[in-house]
């Protein structure tokens, strides 16, 4: 029996069924035409021996000489390889850097690739085909739409890693890099069947000591182990090191001294790992030193290191745009963060040198739930870019809610910024074709952790797997993408793919819709982990998330007329377009537009109806995840089953107390109710603080909207047990019990759930343990959260009691429970 726990990811070649795999033919060997064993050749024709066995059940040999062809053979390996040992190669269409030809038509299967990377992607297309039963003869050229395909770790030396929720570095450790290094190579592999060619490997928060000697040494091992995949790394720099590491005076890059001290290192990085792909550099950003700080430019530091790098080969400055002063003065009207990127670069554009690029965030604020694109990609023309997509869920449930993000994706990558008047689409800028850029794509952040799962939930591993098919493609569609990606995680069954492309497709949708909506972007915290909802937290501080919610209206003003001016930062068409309360769309309308709640949309609902509408359409759709999901246990594994069950049944739950949360915000904000009165309306509800408590006291909940009524429970002291009781006055029938409770960092509180002192359920407070990401110390929107017990017989005048056993500094805090009839969410 094969261990489906997830370390595979999409590439776990499941054995065909026999009356699929009795249709294909064996082949007599695998031709590579290269065999020395850290070539990406070597790597493909291995990739090839195995997956032929565990797909197919064949054993095939590998052999290294084209003329030992007995037919039908798989030869693999690069054009030029190919043609010099006399193969053919005239009807092959011309080949892109990375760029492949497959052809199974005929007797021999050909892989041939311009590169030998590009030998080994056509491996993988090959494999993926035969893994989803797929043998139809093609013959196909394969090139990437942007040559810059990359992946960006924020890992930690000390091996945490920032907005990771999958556990700890797969490359560092307690200042060092790790001694066993497997997981690096499993991630290579992921990465390079999905055509990805570069990793920087530690976060843009970087850390000087990366640069000891024993370090450089560790980082040339991760180098080795990756390029027999094709992957190539880079790694993020802090500014500062001159003066942290280097004990120099200063890190002013005009400086002869720190220009000398980045040489120096740069040569020493080289002569470790000769094909580094570059430097990322985060600098006067969120707190990091800068150019700015010795009072130099932004193409003064970028250059820097520029001609560090140049003498040794193609390695670039992915210099990052996300520059901004997070001590923004909300109570000036007209300062905006979206502003930042393209008031620091704008000027800047014939200032860089060819070896850098400007790593831009595909929004102009943070990875929110929807964002325009940012206008700073229609303002470099000279300057290469590279857009930033964010795999790793920060501001979208961080991997304990499924959200499938390729079609917010496509919706930045399809946007045309009508630069100069004419056809900008994001994807032909970044692919370079817009502007003539040699060198330019995509970057994302994965912050792939060292559990089996990698992300942390098996449905967040589409998210990676969509980020690189787009990279190559991004005219890819996003079912399909997801419909490849299941059949290949989870197995060819119908209902199997049906059901997860159906819960993808809709979680961005119904995350969007009860988290937050109309661009007002994700209304979490921001201040603490981004996890849970918070909407008060985006305003009355520097950070420049800012609603500007008060008691009559909400949105940002950023039209040039009477606001910030972001809308002029697009081109005219597209500024036009925004600057209009009239044409600027309903889903962007609070980004660009202070309205107020009574504006009516597009729709013909009013902002804050829509408001309480979305947010109760979103959350119903998330409590259809756990009952669709349920539909393939027995179709796919139990181990899978059970964790993807267990968080679609937390995401449902959590769901409701962003709804909640949200709605019980903006209708306290605007004192307009909601029409269908359903926003602070529970009929089926009843409070923890109205029950019967014994070793229970009641608790004021900041922020008041993360707890039904601004209230719970906690029990009195942290070693006794409380009680909370109810007599049920409902009709006697079959309901669902929900119980609301919060579970934080401090302890693992236990709970027992009584029904006429018959135990209904029981449960521990250990959500810290099973979803891996960034909890609360608090009672709070991160740490509020559900269980429901289904289908329990009720009677009239029973009586519902919870008990609830502190641990450490969590004392059981219970907020409500509902008595739900079938159908009913509460
Ligand atoms: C976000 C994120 C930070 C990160 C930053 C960045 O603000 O919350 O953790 O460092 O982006 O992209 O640099």
């Amino acid at each position: 029996m094969v261990v489906e726990n997830g370390l595979d990811g999409w590439l776990r070649y499941a054995a065909l069924p026999d009356e699929i795999r009795h249709k294909h033919r064996p082949y007599s060997s695998i031709v590579a035409l290269e065999n020395a064993e850290t070539s990406p050749v070597y790597t493909a024709a291995k990739e090839l021996q195995d997956g032929l066995d565990r797909i197919l059940g064949h054993k095939v040999d590998i052999t290294f000489t084209l003329s030992n062809t007995a037919n039908p053979a798989i030869v693999v390996g690069t054009l030029h390889a190919f043609s010099t040992a006399g193969g053919s190669i005239d009807k092959i269409p011309e080949l892109k850097e990375d760029g492949f030809w497959l052809s199974t038509k005929g007797d021999a299967v050909q892989i041939l690739g311009q590169n030998e990377r590009g030998a080994l992607y056509g491996a993988f297309e090959f494999l993926m085909m035969l893994a989803q039963g797929n043998f139809s003869p093609v013959a196909y050229a394969s090139n990437p739409s942007a040559p810059i395909r990359w992946v960006n770790e924020w890992d930690n030396m000390d091996g945490s890693i920032e907005r990771g929720y999958a556990g700890p570095s797969i490359f560092f450790h307690n200042g060092k890099i790790l001694d066993d290094l497997s997981r690096a190579a499993q991630y290579a592999r992921l990465l390079s069947s999905i055509r990805i060619n570069g990793v920087v490997v530690n976060n843009v928060n970087a850390n000087p000591i990366l640069l000891k000697p024993a370090n450089l040494q560790g980082l040339r091992r991760i180098a080795d182990i990756m390029r027999p995949w094709g992957i190539r790394i880079g790694i993020s720099l802090y500014f500062d090191s001159p003066r942290d590491l280097g004990g120099l005076p200063t890190s002013d890059p005009l400086d002869p001294a720190v220009v000398e001290w980045w040489k120096d290192i740069t040569d020493q990085v080289y002569r470790h790992v000769p094909d580094l792909i570059g430097y990322l550099i985060k600098a006067n950003s969120e707190g990091q030193p800068g150019p700015l700080t010795y009072n130099r430019t932004l193409a003064d530091a970028a250059n820097m290191f520029a001609r560090a790098l140049k003498p040794h080969g193609d390695g670039l400055v992915m210099y990052r745009a996300f520059v901004y002063n997070h001590h923004l003065d909300e109570s000036e009207w007209k300062n905006d963060r979206a502003n930042a990127a393209v008031e620091y670069f704008k000027d800047l554009d014939a200032e860089f040198d060819d070896n850098v690029v400007v790593q831009i965030k595909f929004g102009p604020i943070d990875f929110q739930v929807r964002e325009p694109p940012s206008p700073l990609l229609a303002h470099l023309r000279k300057t290469k870019a590279v857009i930033e997509f964010q795999v790793c869920q920060e501001y979208m449930g961080q991997q304990s809610h499924a959200v499938y993000m390729a079609p917010l994706w496509k919706t930045i990558l399809d946007f045309d910024l009508r630069v100069d008047g004419k056809s900008s689409l994001v994807r032909d800028i970044v692919s370079g074709e817009r502007f003539g850029w040699t060198r330019s794509g995509y970057a994302s952040v994965v912050n792939v952790g060292n559990d089996p799962t990698w992300l942390g939930h098996h449905l967040a591993m589409s998210n990676l797997y969509a980020y690189g098919r787009l990279t190559w493609d991004p005219l890819a569609d996003p079912a399909t993408m997801v419909e490849d990606w299941t059949r290949l995680t989870f197995g060819l069954d119908k209902t199997v793919v049906d059901t997860i492309t159906k819960i993808s497709m809709e979680s961005w949708p119904a995350y969007e819709n009860y988290s937050g909506n109309l661009g007002i972007q994700t209304l979490c915290d921001i201040i603490y982990t981004h996890f849970g909802p918070s909407p008060g937290s985006q305003d009355g501080n520097g950070w420049g998330q800012w609603t500007r919610a008060n008691a009559h209206a909400i949105g940002m003003d950023r039209t040039v007329a009477t606001g910030t001016g972001n809308s002029g930062q697009y081109p005219p068409e597209v500024a036009a377009v925004f600057e209009n309360i009239e044409t600027t769309p309903d889903e962007l309308l609070l980004w660009f537009h202070h309205v107020p709640y009574t504006h009516r949309l597009k729709s013909g609902k009013t902002v804050i109806q829509h408001f309480y509408d979305a947010h109760y359409a979103g959350a119903a759709t998330a409590q259809t995840f756990p009952t669709q999901w349920a539909a393939l246990k027995g179709l796919i594994d139990d181990d899978r089953y059970n964790h993807v069950a267990f968080r679609l049944a937390y995401q449902a739950g959590h769901s409701i107390v962003w709804r909640d949360a949200v709605n019980g915000f903006y209708k306290t904000k605007s004192s307009i109710a909601d029409e269908a009165n359903r926003v602070g309306n529970h009929p089926w509800r009843i409070e923890a603080e109205d029950m019967e408590l014994d070793g229970y006291q009641v608790v004021a909940v900041t922020p008041v909207e993360t707890a039904s009524g601004g209230k719970a429970i906690i029990t009195t002291s942290q070693s006794h047990p409380g009680i909370a009781k109810t007599t049920l006055k409902y009709p006697s029938g079959t309901y669902d019990i929900a119980v609301n409770y919060y579970d934080h960092l401090g302890g693992r509180s236990k709970f027992e759930l009584f029904l006429n002192n018959q135990t209904i359920g029981r449960w521990t407070g250990d959500l810290e343990d099973k979803l891996g990401h960034d909890f609360s110390k608090l009672l709070d929107g991160h740490s509020a959260t559900r269980i429901t017990f289904p289908g329990v017989q009720v009677g009239k005048g029973d009586v519902l009691k919870v008990v609830g056993q502190p641990d450490g500094t969590e004392r059981a805090p219970i907020d409500y429970v509902s008595i739900l009839p079938q159908g009913i969410v509460d």
